[in-house]
């Protein structure tokens, strides 16, 4: 069963030492709790809360798209936890590619790291969407160009993921200094977004909390429900508790990223008690301001008039506080731009490490001589990101990221009590509780908020899956360091991104 080869720990170990050696990323032990909260929150607060929240509310949940975002919050809890056991027992600071390379085997390696691809890709292009939105929003520029109303074709989305592309390749990375401010930005202005939004409030918004089920309308229907609705034969619908569950499933979206987090366990201090600490600080923390930012935001604008591309800074608008609109739309600008930098440059070393592999061709990951970046496979990548930030629907890229994130986290919960057995002898220096009864809970879960997609996206992860089985079986099958080295190949190193 060659697809299930694995890539034998002490390898790992060694390239993870290629990449210190090589000035990537250090293995100096210096974080602590704090650093990885702060570090978390930095890549999770994002569209997900800023722009979602309107979408979810006015198509889906209503005022229940608060209930929505501490479901989705606490599935990517259990599924953060799953991700620190793992990341504490295979030494590395890859990522659950890695992990599954060097256990699981190379199939599931190859369908987590394929899935990771298309979290960080979209991911980006999902956020450039909600940046464009709220820089049309503050310049006052047309939403046919720069939000989702009667968008013909982003151009804030394009533009913005071709510069940011661009700083990417070119290896420009954030200060320290620059992302703490931003970190700051982004918290300060969901506080003040909670206190200032609640003079706005109106009782009479939030009811019904869970505006009653109505037969789906205007697209969604057809290919456009939730995978439950289908398989059980029942008739489409928006809203209702199955409206909240769909809407749970799409914001899910909005705690995507906190995988990073798990991937600092080489980097800090004392890993047993501060990676849970970062982990559960950075989704408490994200949990809370969703909740607290989307009741003040469904309860100022009646959900069936939310603006779908800046939400929040419209809701301001419409009550009479332009100033704070501003406000919002500034920070949102600016917090949203260090978001989509991290995912190109996280969507850059995916590919690398999947290159390095051999499980797609290395040439397109050659690491450039000056700026030391994987800059092929970023410039193609950046340039498919732009495309599709400038022509799908915020909903429609947000619905894959989470459909993809999910999927892998189902792997990862199940990875926990599969690597208990096969390797007891791994020093865990975390350990998931109530294992193997919280992962399947883990993965149960995360599958379930799947079946909550639409038809659409299903069908749009599966042609992504194919075409991945496809280059998989076609070429890194074969190809790849490990089939090489069985058949005798000589097997070329491979410098590592600064
Ligand atoms: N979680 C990030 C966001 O909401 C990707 O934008």
């Amino acid at each position: 069963m060659s697809v299930l080869r694995t890539k034998p720990i002490k390898d790992v170990i060694a390239q993870g030492d290629a990449d210190g050696a090589d000035g990537g990323p250090g293995l100096k032990r210096r974080l602590g709790a704090i650093d990885l909260t702060g570090f978390g929150i930095g890549i999770v607060i994002g569209t997900g809360i800023f722009t979602l929240t309107g979408i979810e509310a006015k198509n889906h949940a209503g005022p229940g798209v608060v209930i929505s975002f501490a479901i989705a919050g606490v599935v990517a809890l259990l599924a953060a936890l799953c991700y620190a056991e793992l990341a504490s027992s295979v030494p590395t600071a890859g990522s659950a590619y890695t992990y599954a390379y060097a256990t699981m085997g190379e199939i599931v390696a190859w369908i987590i790291g394929w899935d990771l691809l298309l979290e960080f890709a979209l991911g980006a292009a999902v956020v450039a969407r909600g940046w464009s939105g709220y820089l049309g929003d503050l310049l006052g520029l047309p939403t046919t160009w720069f939000g989702e109303e009667g968008s013909i074709v982003n151009i804030g989305a394009i533009a913005i993921v071709l510069i940011l592309g661009v700083v990417a390749i070119i290896g420009v990375r954030e200060s320290a200094r620059v992302t703490n401010l931003l970190v700051l930005v982004k918290v300060a202005i969901c506080v003040f977004i909670m206190v200032a939004g609640l003079f706005f409030v109106k009782a009479a918004n939030l009811s019904p909390f869970i505006p009653a089920t109505e037969p789906a309308s205007g697209g969604e229907d057809g290919i456009r429900q939730p995978v439950t609705q289908a398989i059980f034969g029942m008739e489409p619908s928006v809203f209702g508790f199955a409206g909240v569950l769909t809407a749970a499933a799409v914001v899910f979206f909005a705690y995507t990223g906190f995988e990073a987090v798990a991937n600092m366990g080489e980097e800090t201090k004392k890993p047993k008690r501060d990676l849970p600490l970062g982990l559960l600080g950075t989704l408490l923390i994200s949990t809370v301001l969703y909740i607290g930012v989307s009741l003040v935001v469904v309860g100022m604008v009646p959900y069936a008039e939310i603006d779908e591309g800046a939400p929040i800074a419209s809701a301001f608008k419409s009550a009479g506080a332009g100033w704070a609109a501003i406000l919002v739309s500034i920070a949102a600008v600016a917090g949203l731009t260090s978001v989509i930098l991290v995912d190109l440059v996280a969507m850059g070393r995916i590919g690398f490490a999947i290159a390095r592999d051999g499980l797609i061709p290395p040439s397109i990951a050659k690491v450039h001589p000056r700026w030391g970046t994987p800059y092929r496979i970023s410039a193609i990548m950046t340039v498919a990101v732009a495309l599709l930030a400038g022509f799908l629907p915020l909903s429609a890229l947000a619905d894959l990221v989470s459909i993809g994130a999910l999927c892998a986290f189902v792997l990862v919960s199940l990875a926990v009590p599969i690597l208990r057995r096969k390797r007891p002898d791994l020093e865990r220096s975390f350990r998931v509780p109530f294992s193997p009864v919280l992962p399947i809970i883990s993965a149960l879960a995360c599958l379930y908020l799947m079946l909550n997609l639409s038809v659409e996206t299903w069908i749009r992860f599966l042609v992504w899956m194919v075409l991945g089985a496809v280059i998989y079986f076609g070429y890194g099958h074969r190809r790849n360091r490990l089939a090489r080295r069985e058949h005798g190949e000589p097997v070329p190193t491979q410098r590592t991104p600064a």
